[in-house]
């Protein structure tokens, strides 16, 4: 199978003065259309590592590939704009914009590429709203809207641009039990139809155990 992301010998230490090696030699493929989750103790290193996949951090040595391309060798500039069409970030607090509505808040990421985002944009706003579950508060302020739907909202944002893939950083930490399920289901569906990749790091075991994949890390190590 092609590989979408490809980490070779990733290194990462944080300081200068003190030094605290964060990842160490990680090598890792990820299969483009699969969906995959991340385990692994509070500051093993997921968030860390996430972060070097999604392009928001630069390993301190070590190869990151998208699609083939070396991503750690690219400018900032170049890489914001690659990660703006590319990828998707659905975070455990969902930064969602509160006094905007739901349509404002999932035309974010294009109109951050074009202010003039034209009817076309709002339609599939109107879309993505619908394919998370939420037809009916595509007109509601955000901070109207309980923990389960602005996480949906975040989601619908993600996939705006329609990217390869999502990354999602404990995105269910903040949500009860049932609601955990619904956002896993999105996901799912979301892979199952669009065929978009998933790295989803969670503590939750019955959503990894409902992945494809885990990855777990341990002390900035992947265990196999
Ligand atoms: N910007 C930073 N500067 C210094 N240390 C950091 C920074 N970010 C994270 N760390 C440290 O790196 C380790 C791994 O953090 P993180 O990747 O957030 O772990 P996890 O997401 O698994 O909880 C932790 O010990 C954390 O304190
Ligand atoms: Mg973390």
């Amino acid at each position: 199978m092609d590989s979408i992301i490809e980490l070779k010998d990733i290194n990462k230490i944080y300081g200068k003065r003190v030094k605290t090696q964060v990842l160490n030699n990680i090598n890792l493929s990820i299969d483009k259309g699969s969906f995959n989750s991340i385990i692994g103790a509070s500051g093993s290193g997921k968030t860390t590592l996430l972060n070097i996949i999604g392009m928001l951090d630069r390993p301190t040595s070590g190869q990151v590939e998208l699609e083939g391309r070396r991503i750690d060798k690219m400018s900032r500039r170049v890489l914001a704009d690659i990660r703006n069409r590319e990828v998707g970030f659905v975070f455990q607090f969902h930064h969602l914009l509160p006094e905007f509505n739901a349509i404002e808040n999932v035309i974010m990421p294009r109109s951050i590429r074009d202010i003039f985002c034209g009817r076309k944009t709002s339609e599939k706003a109107k879309e993505l709203l619908e394919l998370v579950g939420l037809p009916k508060v595509k007109k509601n302020k955000v901070y109207d809207l309980s923990g389960g739907e602005q996480q949906r909202v975040a989601i619908a944002r993600a996939l705006m641009n329609s990217p390869k893939i999502i990354l999602a950083d404990e995105p269910t930490g903040n949500l009860d039990s049932k609601t955990s399920e619904v956002i896993y289901n999105i996901f799912r569906d979301i892979n199952k139809e669009l065929g978009t990749t998933f790295i989803i790091i969670t503590h939750d075991e019955r959503i990894a155990k409902k992945t494809d994949r885990i990855i777990e890390i341990e002390d900035g190590v992947i265990k196999f």
